[in-house]
């Protein structure tokens, strides 16, 4: 018999030379107790949380978590059923129609999770002699919305409008086309040029899909995303989100303009074929999402925290993902992964909760310790993280 998980042995290798050095497992991280968006207990220390997707800080919001609770209350705690049979409560309608309003759009169709939305709507509205074409460092979502889908997959660099524009007009004319972007992409926090891509997409027939799974709730003046940002969101064909970042809780969706989109409900098979969300869920992400359409003085606030860290970081002399802060993520390049561990434990130690990322979810091979700001931080707390970042980087030897 052929062990099939020989094909994991090199990872497991690599797992263990890392752990077998005495460092805290960074994939296995138990937050003992969550004190509010900010703040958490691991291994009995207080942390503070700066690798959540907790943009907006929705979490524990008093109107959210009483929406939570009184529809678990009068609901019950899950729905046992597909939205097309059982599944579809008021609250799963309540929750499509705060999306419609906080989008100004016609439609909008929820997911169990932000990865059914693209897994399910790629998958369905690019068929068998269709064409998407997609930036190379798309999330995994979009990259498994394509394997499931029998559309011809046509990557180009890494947010190169010329490149998007050679790979559309080699493309047959009159082929259906899909071009898939994200707003802001979360491994470096760098946005995407959407007012030129969208504007070369249009021009060469395609249709376009943004995931704005990061900018949803801070960027754009109504928080909208960086199609709002640009311009350029009455262009744009679909757009995909999540509940699972500045809305709080969990799910997926997809808004739309497209007269014909409702049909979607009967042929994507990753809205058909599971369960809905649960009742308090969706009263959560509803309560969430109108609270979002009033929250300038928050995203204001967020911008501050983000330059704030971009320019506190770079003077302690750390190499970051972008030049400016372009969203609320600031990545933290890291020479590789063994003095990345080193620092991301060097940096719980102080108290501090980052994400380590590396290959394959990073481009270019690269070890990355993300930082996503909320909009709850405070400013002292913004120095808090930047002290700590000096004493980790000198212990480490990652800055002088
Ligand atoms: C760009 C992007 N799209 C989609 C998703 C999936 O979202 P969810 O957590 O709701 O499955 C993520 C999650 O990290 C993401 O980063």
């Amino acid at each position: 018999m052929t062990d099939l998980f020989s094909k994991f042995d090199p990872l497991i290798e690599q797992r263990a030379a890392l752990l077998e050095t005495g460092i805290t497992d960074p994939f296995n991280l138990v937050m003992d107790k969550v004190e509010s968006p900010t703040v958490a207990i691991c291994n009995g220390r207080r942390t503070i949380l700066l690798g959540t997707y907790n943009y907006m800080g929705m979490t524990f919001d008093p109107d959210v978590i009483a929406a939570g609770k009184k529809a678990l209350d009068e609901f019950g705690s899950g729905t046992t059923g597909s939205r097309v049979l059982n599944g579809t409560y008021g609250g799963h309608k309540a929750v499509e129609q705060a999306l419609q309003d906080f989008y100004g759009m016609d439609h909008a169709m929820v997911f169990s999770t932000g990865y059914q939305a693209n897994l399910g709507v790629i998958s369905t509205v690019a068929g068998k002699e269709d064409y998407i074409i997609l930036d190379i460092d798309s999330h995994a979502s979009i990259y498994d919305g394509c394997a499931l889908g029998n559309a011809q997959i046509v990557p180009f660099r890494h947010n190169d409008i010329e490149a998007l524009e050679k790979r559309l007009k080699r493309i047959p004319k009159d082929a259906g086309k899909l071009v898939v972007l994200e707003g802001v992409y979360s491994m470096l926090g760098d946005i995407a040029p959407l007012k030129e891509m969208v504007a070369v997409s249009k021009a060469n027939g395609a249709m376009v899909l943004v995931d704005e799974a990061h900018s949803m709730g801070f960027i754009g003046e109504h928080g909208r995303g960086v199609a709002e940002a640009q311009g350029v969101i009455d262009d744009v064909d679909f757009i995909i989100g999540t509940f699972s970042k500045s809305v709080g809780t969990v799910g997926g969706f997809c808004v739309s303009n497209h007269p014909k989109f409702e049909i979607l409900r009967l042929v994507c098979r990753p809205y058909v074929f599971t369960a809905s969300l649960p009742p308090s869920v969706v009263a959560t992400a509803a309560t969430s999402i109108r609270k979002l359409m009033n929250s300038a003085d928050k995203r204001a606030h967020l911008w501050e925290n983000s330059k704030r860290l971009h320019a506190g970081l770079r003077q302690l002399g750390f190499t970051l993902g972008t030049d400016e802060p372009q969203s609320a993520i600031i990545a933290v390049i890291m020479p590789d992964l063994e003095k990345g561990a080193a620092m991301w434990e060097a940096l719980l130690h102080e108290g501090l909760y980052v994400n380590l990322a590396r290959p394959p979810a990073t481009p270019a091979g690269m070890t990355l310790l993300r930082c996503s700001l909320c909009a709850l931080h405070s400013e002292e707390q913004v120095g808090e993280i930047l002290g700590m970042f000096a004493a980790a980087g000198r212990a480490t030897g990652c800055i002088s």
